[in-house]
């Protein structure tokens, strides 16, 4: 063993398990949060500003202090990353709606079918032909999380259906990053990302719940808990949005884009259980069985799907 290596050259598997922890980590925490803001200032759209707008600040401290550098941006990038910033913003609005409209374990069961959607577009949007085994491999997550819905005591329409349109908006948002490949690191792009997300979140803010915040939201929330601690609280939830999607960004620049997956269906398991345990959320046994059904489909159809990705380089390997 060279001397000169890095403790990250030596022990890879280590770090790359690390970053894993951490996502995970700044997620629960981030969740539980979250929701405890929502328990006393139901208003999503002004927190999902507030989320990007503390991630900014964080970015462009840590610009001004070189850590990392700030990679210069031009035309042709700024293109290239307003998509997938915009699908960012859809999908980080949608999901707060929904985490603020039912239960967070609810929000994260109907996130858990984001593969479901991924394969629909990658056979429907880009043409790729999806092998008929593998969509019946996603049969059972469509039925974990109908069979979770149905009985799911904090049910509710809006819930459901923005956690869905998050589901469509982080799938374009896995496409167009796909074409962003720009070579720049994973924490430049997702600051920049972070930058236009806010500008694409801000508008909808101020319209939709800008008259009622300044007529009573502000008062009620700072009635209930206290200016201090509503100031606070914003401010946490903030930087652990941030900083949880920035390791997310990070790891996914050390695996690939399956594990990755992978990772943010295991992810969703502890925030289901951390979050159940933490509120006392009553789940039917009808919710618990679907939930699990729903998150083993997601597992059998990522193994399938590896499986299928390993014979293919096997077979482009004997070929060339
Ligand atoms: C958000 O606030 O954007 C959601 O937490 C996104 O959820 P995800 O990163 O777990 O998909």
């Amino acid at each position: 063993v060279s001397p000169s290596k890095s403790f990250g050259e030596r022990f890879p598997a280590l770090v790359t398990g690390f970053f894993f922890f951490m996502w995970y980590f700044l997620n629960v925490i981030f969740n539980i949060l979250n929701k405890k803001v929502y328990n006393y200032f139901p208003y999503p759209y002004f927190v999902s500003v507030v989320h990007l707008l503390v991630g900014v600040g964080y970015c462009l401290v840590c610009w001004a202090v070189g850590l990392p550098k700030r990679a210069p941006l031009n035309k042709e990038l700024l293109g290239l990353l307003t998509p997938v910033a915009f699908c960012h913003a859809l999908g980080h609005v949608m999901s707060n709606v929904s985490f603020a409209a039912v239960a967070v374990s609810f929000t994260h069961t109907i996130k858990a079918l984001e593969p479901f959607f991924n394969a629909a577009a990658s056979q429907f949007i880009l043409g790729h032909q999806i092998p008929l085994s593998l969509w019946l491999s996603l049969a059972p997550v469509v039925i974990g999380v109908s069979m979770a819905s149905l009985t799911e005591l904090s049910f509710n329409w809006t819930g459901f259906i923005s956690a869905m349109i998050s589901n469509i908006a982080f799938t374009y948002r896995s496409i167009y990053s796909k074409k962003a490949m720009t070579g720049m690191d994973s924490t430049n792009v997702y600051a920049y990302i972070s930058i236009i997300a806010l500008l694409f979140c801000l508008p909808p803010a101020i319209l939709i719940e800008g008259p009622q915040l300044m007529q009573h939201g502000f008062s009620e929330a700072i009635a209930k808990v206290g200016l201090v601690k509503f100031l606070s609280d914003l401010f946490w939830i903030g930087m652990f949005y941030h900083l949880y999607n920035q390791v997310a960004a990070n790891t996914l620049e050390r695996v690939a884009p399956l594990t990755h997956a992978v990772g943010n269906v295991l992810k969703r398991v502890f925030v289901i259980g951390f979050s159940i345990v933490v509120f006392g959320n009553k789940i039917s046994t009808q919710t618990g069985i679907g939930t699990a059904i729903a998150i083993a489909g997601v597992a059998i159809y990522s193994l399938i799907k590896a499986n299928m990705e390993e014979q293919k380089r096997k077979a482009a390997a004997v070929a060339s």
